[in-house]
């Protein structure tokens, strides 16, 4: 038997996530934002299966040339723009958008050939502190830009840091501030993530930019997936390879700090950390073995977890593990291992086989 650790990617339940957008933000033009191997998806599978969106939003020329290679011909937008002056060609060979957030990149344009109109997303930092020109820059970037020969169209972006709280006021003031500069420069805008386009309708604008919604996980705090009709893209699975009898007082697993409560099963399934399990897991995480709860017993291993099979007694070895996804939200799972789904669905290792299902 192969090692039976898979990630099972649910293509329909993508282009339901993805029709959510179009549900949610119908005036605006979406940019499915594909980055990080589409947040550990599959950069390739995913954009095959998002014909509606009208752009592809990437972190490096690595994913742009990706997709220009498996033969997409839409717009690819390469989210930091370029690292060096040896990216122009790269730019030009391949016809990618780039966001521009920096003077020292309007100097590598400046030096650069541009062989065709560039387009570009120009980045205005409103308040996340990250990448951008401050508002009061914007107009003299704008201008610079302006100045440079093979320049196409140039839109205005941003990006909220705490759209995910709607009951928090930063992303009222960040758009405010997006709207001052909108107001004396011309070009379509760009605004919302994933918790814009499902919790800020004003945010929507000429583009938006949903990622992890995409793939199924809640953009929003406090409210689940289901709720906002989000379905899970990646089901996380293995098999139990070893269920053993112990006795109470018997310590399971490295330090062997958990220890067994009662006489009980102790079900093996191999996933561990080496796969993108977190380690931080605690015990009692849930997972689901044939589609029922048990919980983790003790610490996550490299290649392997243990379970505490006591409500469980008739599981034995191939059962079903589900780690998340189908019956076990992501976002849950993140919450009680103390990070989020975007961290956990980057994280699947390369030895988890993929399978893609329509
Ligand atoms: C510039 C930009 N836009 C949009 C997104 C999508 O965000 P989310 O996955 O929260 O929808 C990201 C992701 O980090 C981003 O960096």
């Amino acid at each position: 038997m192969t090692r039976p650790a898979r990630a099972r990617i649910n293509l329909q339940a993508l282009r339901h996530n993805f029709s959510r957008v179009r549900q949610a933000a119908p005036d605006s033009r979406s940019m499915a934002i594909i980055k990080a191997n589409a947040y550990g998806h599959g950069t390739v599978e995913v954009a095959r299966n998002l014909p509606g969106a009208h752009a592809f939003g990437v972190a490096c020329m690595e994913e742009a040339i990706a997709l220009r290679e498996a033969g997409f011909d839409r717009r690819v937008v390469l989210l930091e723009g370029l690292f060096a002056a040896d990216d122009i060609s790269l730019i030009n060979a391949y016809r990618l958008d780039v966001v521009v957030h920096h003077d020292c990149q309007i100097a590598l344009l400046e030096q650069g050939c541009l062989n065709r109109p560039l387009d570009i997303w120009l980045k205005i930092d409103t308040g996340m502190n990250r990448l951008g020109f401050t508002p009061a820059h914007a107009a003299s970037a704008r201008q610079r830009l302006a100045g440079i020969t093979g320049i196409g169209e140039v839109r205005l972006m941003t990006h909220f840091a705490c759209a995910d709280d709607l009951s928090s006021d930063y992303t009222r003031l960040q758009l405010g501030r997006f709207g001052e500069v909108a107001a004396q420069l011309p070009g379509e805008c760009s605004l919302a993530n994933s918790a814009g386009v499902l919790g800020w309708p004003e945010s929507h604008a000429d583009w938006v930019r949903p990622g992890v919604m995409l793939y199924g996980s809640s953009p929003l705090l406090g409210r689940r997936a289901a709720e906002l009709d989000l379905r899970p893209v990646m089901t996380l699975t293995t098999r139990l390879i070893a269920v053993n009898s112990r006795r109470q007082g018997d310590p399971v697993g490295y330090s062997g700090d958990w220890v067994c409560p009662a006489d009980t099963n102790i079900g093996v399934a191999a996933i561990g950390y080496g796969d993108g399990y977190p380690r931080h897991a605690p015990s009692g995480m849930p997972v689901l073995v044939n589609g029922k709860r048990v919980p983790l017993a003790g610490r996550v291993s490299m290649d392997m977890i243990c379970l505490d099979l006591g409500t469980q007694p008739q599981a034995q070895v191939g059962d079903e593990v589900i780690l998340w996804g189908d019956g076990l939200p992501v976002d849950e799972v993140a919450a009680l291992a103390d990070t989020i789904s975007y961290e956990l669905f980057c994280g699947v290792g390369r030895r988890v086989q993929f399978d893609y299902l329509d």
